[in-house]
């Protein structure tokens, strides 16, 4: 095997074996990234052209009934200081973000009980009746099927579910022993059979992951085929039982949002608000190797330093809505433009 027959040949196949996903993972050269970099830039290209898509993301709750490793808003860490937006509030993030140019909204939240199935119904059917030309993407984790399917005829429109991990072993330890690898994965099936355009992903360099783990979630996200990915790099967060593990890189990531792209040629990847945390050219970079999407955030100010999901979480300059000027202008800086519009998947 060598790397640049492989790169080839993802161009073309569109997918590799397994052992030739973990042979690049585990070769590439500084170069060979150039290379598959340039090769998904033009893939993206073909179908998105220059364009940015832009989301605006409410994180409207970081109260969350779970306790992942890896996240600083689980339910057991007691430091995190916790929040809820009534929905009077998340309509006035919808507000703010439509003046700005925001069509399309993401509700992003820990799995929080407090909010009924009908309150968030309530809000979606809100935000559809002010902007009907607006996309309303949901990312509050996993749910019972008629939920998704309640939501959905609400009006949402996409669901951002990461699968974190397509290996059991790995999954669970990532996991405690009350969330389950194959439900987590039914959810995604369930979502894409109701209908929503939706979103998996994981992040990079999460404890006890290998190339063999990375290579099975390329392959895991090649059969589910999904409209979005999601992927950023693991950071350590303090109060964490992972607290001690070293983050994952900028260039891994890098290359993952390349080998993403050259498998899945439409899909809608976000250059994430991680991989802007460890590096301050993380998003532009990550649309250089691919990415199409970014997410702004549009949560107040007042609780934006409250959604830690790990250490250090860029949120006062330009991943904010009210930055997006100077987003903008660093987006036209490497030859891309933002575009206001719902940025829907190029079916
Ligand atoms: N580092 C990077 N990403 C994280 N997430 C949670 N905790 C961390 C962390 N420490 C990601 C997970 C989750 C999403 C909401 O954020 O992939 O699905």
């Amino acid at each position: 095997m060598n790397t640049i027959t492989l790169i080839e040949k993802l161009q073309q196949e569109t997918v590799l074996a397994k052992d030739e996903y973990i042979y690049l993972i585990e070769n590439c050269s500084e170069k060979d990234r150039e290379i598959l970099a340039a090769k998904a830039r033009e893939i993206r290209e073909s179908y998105y052209h220059k364009d940015v898509y832009i989301r605006g993301l409410i994180e409207f709750t970081n109260y969350c009934k779970n306790n992942c490793y890896y996240c600083g808003i689980r339910a057991k860490n007691r430091n995190a200081k916790r929040y809820r937006l009534q929905p009077k509030e998340i309509l006035e993030c919808v507000e703010e973000g439509y003046l700005l140019g925001f069509r399309t909204f993401v509700l992003q939240g820990g799995e929080d009980n407090a909010y009924s199935d009908k309150e968030i119904g309530h809000i979606i059917l809100e935000i559809k009746k002010r902007h009907s030309d607006c996309a309303v993407t949901l990312s509050v984790g996993e749910r019972e099927r008629d939920v998704y399917l309640y939501w959905h005829n609400c009006g949402a429109d996409r669901y951002l579910l990461r699968h974190e991990t397509a290996s059991k072993d790995h999954y669970e330890k990532l996991h405690p022993e009350d969330l389950f690898f194959e439900r987590r994965m039914q959810c995604l099936w369930d979502l894409k059979e109701i209908g929503y355009q939706t979103g998996a992903g994981f992040m990079v360099g999460s404890p006890f992951q290998t190339a063999g783990h990375l290579a099975a979630d390329l392959l895991f996200l090649k059969d589910l085929n999904p409209h979005m990915v999601g992927i950023g790099p693991f950071i350590a967060q303090k109060d964490s039982p992972f607290a001690q593990y070293v983050d994952g890189t900028l260039e891994q990531t890098l290359l993952l949002l390349s080998l993403i792209r050259l498998t899945l040629p439409k899909v809608l990847l976000p250059a994430t608000t991680a991989l802007g945390t460890i590096h301050p050219q993380g998003r532009e970079l990550g649309i250089l190797a691919g990415a199409n999407v970014v997410m702004p955030n549009l949560s107040p100010a007042s609780v934006r330093e409250k959604y830690q999901l790990y250490d250090n979480k860029i949120c006062t300059g330009e991943e904010s809505a009210q930055g997006l000027q100077s987003l903008a202008g660093r987006i036209e800086a490497i030859g891309y433009h933002i575009v206001t519009a719902r940025g829907d998947y190029a079916f």
